[in-house]
């Protein structure tokens, strides 16, 4: 995927571009909302179904623990609400998951909940779901490229790299004023449709900072294309800035690091350790559970917490209207846009995590509380 699949993305360049792009990046108002979503819900909505019905969850690879986390969840709490779980993952990659989507649906999946490995390679599987009579739920990632995806469930986006590239500007005031700082970027995988949307994010509070001078990215490697990091592998992200360090900060200090999420800033603070260099500031996404032991104990910087029991209630909650015949709540009919139709979405607000706030961050949830107690 080398383009832009979001609407809201779009207009939000725009916006910087012209420099009226508030600090909190607003909403995008894409407008033209696109009536083929409304028509997809109601189908989905009018009749219902069997309260004991097959429910597929088809998860893409674990590149981190959130995929984990959901799994386990999704198999739990779809039980006790009375369904028949069906939960994989698609840890060989595309084809695996076509096949399991497939598999679903001849098992007679009403509902089919997809965090894609690659959102633009499953047009096909969806119509099948759609022919057979399911509803589709994109869950974390956006489905691209097809009419056939009914809602989107997902911690806002934007936001999270939005939340990443103001962490990383204030945890480098914090260390030290200055007048320009050394930085480097990390995307996440470009096949995954997410991480292009949390380098808007991300780039719509540090562009302007490039342009104006205060940042440096030290290599040069300013684009996405540049900066992305192949099926979101923390060794992919070390290789490359094994070369960088070494290449370009010799003599100078690497001030920070945009990393999207937990696992590749874990990467750059090692590749930085090994090359004997002080910790940059990095940050990061998902409140893993060594990068919460890190950010208590000094080392990465910050984290967002994207709660996945929120994130897998709030698609229950779906599913239940759905078999009950109900409309699904949305909170957003305008921002994601991918390429066919704009996907009624429930977005979920991300907290941005660093050593300051993770007490009250974690205070719900029993297994980071208790890291960050025994750290503080
Ligand atoms: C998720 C992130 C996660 C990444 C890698 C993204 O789609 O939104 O939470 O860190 O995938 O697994």
């Amino acid at each position: 995927m080398t383009h832009n699949p979001h609407f809201r993305v779009a207009v939000a360049g725009a916006a910087v571009l012209a420099l009226t792009l508030s600090s909190c990046g607003g909403r995008d108002s894409g407008g033209g909302s696109d009536s083929s979503a409304d028509k997809g819900s109601d189908k989905a909505a009018s009749s219902g179904f069997a309260k004991d019905a097959t429910i597929g969850v088809s998860l893409p690879q674990k590149t981190s623990e959130n995929w984990v986390l959901a799994e386990n969840l999704f198999k739990a709490d779809l039980k006790s609400a009375g369904f028949k779980p069906n939960v994989q993952f698609a840890n060989a990659g595309v084809s695996e998951q076509q096949n399991q989507i497939s598999s679903m649906i001849t098992n007679g999946a009403k509902v089919i909940v997809v965090g894609a490995v690659d959102g633009a390679q499953l047009g096909t599987q969806l119509k099948q779901a759609k022919d057979a009579g399911a509803t589709v739920i994109a869950y974390d990632r956006l489905l691209l490229n097809t009419p056939n995806v009914d809602y989107y469930v997902a911690y806002d986006n934007f936001k999270v790299g939005e939340l990443q590239g103001k962490a990383l500007l204030e945890g480098m005031e914090k260390k030290g004023k200055k007048n320009s700082y050394n930085i480097e970027l990390v995307a996440g995988s470009p096949d995954d449709a997410n991480a292009k949307v949390f380098w808007d994010g991300a780039m719509s509070v540090l562009q302007p900072k490039i342009k104006d001078g205060t940042l440096k990215v030290g290599s040069g490697q300013k684009s996405f294309q540049q900066a992305v990091t192949q099926g979101w592998k923390p060794e992919n992200v070390q290789k490359r800035f094994d070369a960088i360090i070494p290449g370009t900060y010799g003599s100078k200090s690497l001030d920070g690091v945009l990393s999207p999420n937990d696992t590749l800033a874990r990467a750059v603070m090692t590749s930085a350790k090994s090359a004997k260099k002080p910790n940059p500031v990095v940050t990061g996404q998902d409140s893993e559970k060594e990068s919460v032991k890190s950010i208590v104990a000094g080392g990465q910087y910050s984290t967002i917490n994207k709660d996945t029991r929120n994130l897998v209630k709030q698609t229950i909650a779906m599913v239940k209207d759905l078999q009950a015949g109900k409309k699904p709540k949305v909170n957003d009919t305008e921002s994601y846009n991918n390429k066919v139709k704009v996907v009624p979405a429930n977005l979920l607000t991300p907290v941005i995590v660093t050593k300051d706030n993770a007490k009250e961050a974690y205070a719900n949830d029993p297994t980071l509380s208790k890291i960050v107690a025994a750290g503080s």
